[in-house]
């Protein structure tokens, strides 16, 4: 696996594989992997010849007060995880390498970012689409791939790209779960044993809503009542939202179908957890 230490590296090492003929696949990361960033590179492997993947915590999308200073980081054991993957490039940008002269122009995200995780973390999308679209004028990528856990990202990700014309294919990667259900999160670190336990209540609320729409509910309010109820044996939990929606504005929907999204945020002390599923999939 090659290290780009800097932007030249990788504008050359992308643009010869371009011209080449091959297709650049990216796969944009915080670090600290796991196995969900991973099937992120198989679906990267399946699509393009080559995959680049970038690790890069981004300061744009924390706000103040946020997990910035904490966010887990271990470059080399992400290094070691990522060439057994078949990772052909890391890009591991600094701070100063991204932001040289700071960042005045942001991306403004539709309205779609003002909801869910946009109401709780504001000015956090508006961090994400600008660095990545960054990372896509850097890489200049064929294949881009990004994960369903982050279901407003990858819908956000995916109107940017339309919206600005960029000629990138978007694979948007089922969720990666522990066997209990959680699902993976590089913030999964944060939560002591008995906040562990605990946030299985989110995974468990998505659970039963898949059941009850499997089971012949169609009412969004019927199906978010069963999992509030079910929340209530979490007391731990705190529930930011519980959203069914629309899987191309977000918007919320009264009846659902198997295309509907159920998505659903939490904190367990300091510690914020996301998850959704497609209804018609459950957490599969
Ligand atoms: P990060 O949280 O590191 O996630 C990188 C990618 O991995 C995202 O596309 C995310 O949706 C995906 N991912 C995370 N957990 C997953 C799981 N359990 N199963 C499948 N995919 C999963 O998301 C970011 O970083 C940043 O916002 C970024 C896009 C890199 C911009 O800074």
């Amino acid at each position: 696996m090659l290290d780009l230490p800097t932007i030249p590296d990788l504008r050359r090492w992308t643009r010869g594989h371009r011209a080449a003929g091959r297709r650049v696949g990216l796969v944009p990361t915080m670090g600290y992997l796991h196995a969900g960033h991973l099937a992120l590179v198989d679906e990267a492997r399946r699509r393009a010849d080559v995959v680049v993947m970038s690790i890069f915590v981004n300061p744009l999308q924390f706000g103040t007060g946020e997990d910035l200073g904490q966010y887990p980081r271990d470059l080399p054991r992400d290094r070691t995880l990522a060439e057994g993957k078949g990772v052909d490039a890391l890009f591991v940008p600094s701070e100063v390498m991204m932001y040289p002269q700071g960042s005045e122009v942001r991306i403004a995200p539709g309205p779609a970012a003002a909801r869910w995780e946009g109401a709780v973390r504001p000015g956090h999308f508006d961090g994400v689409l600008t660095v990545v679209a960054k990372l896509f004028n850097l890489v200049e990528p064929d294949v881009v791939c990004f994960g369903r856990k982050d279901i407003q990202q990858a819908t956000l990700v995916r109107q940017m790209i339309r919206d600005l014309d960029w000629p990138i294919e978007i694979a948007v990667v089922r969720t990666v779960r522990e066997p209990d259900g959680l699902a993976l999160s590089s913030r999964n670190t944060y939560l002591e044993s008995e906040e562990r336990q605990s946030a299985l209540g989110l995974s468990g609320a998505l659970q039963l809503a898949h059941q009850a729409w499997r089971g012949g509910e169609t009412g969004a309010a019927a199906i978010e009542a069963g999992m509030r109820r079910s929340l209530e044996t979490f007391p731990a939990l705190t529930v930011d939202y519980i959203a069914i929606a629309d899987p191309g504005d977000l918007a919320p929907v009264a009846r659902v179908d198997a295309n509907t999204i159920v998505a659903i945020a939490g904190r367990l002390g300091r510690t914020r957890l996301i998850d959704n599923i497609t209804l018609g999939d459950g957490l599969g």
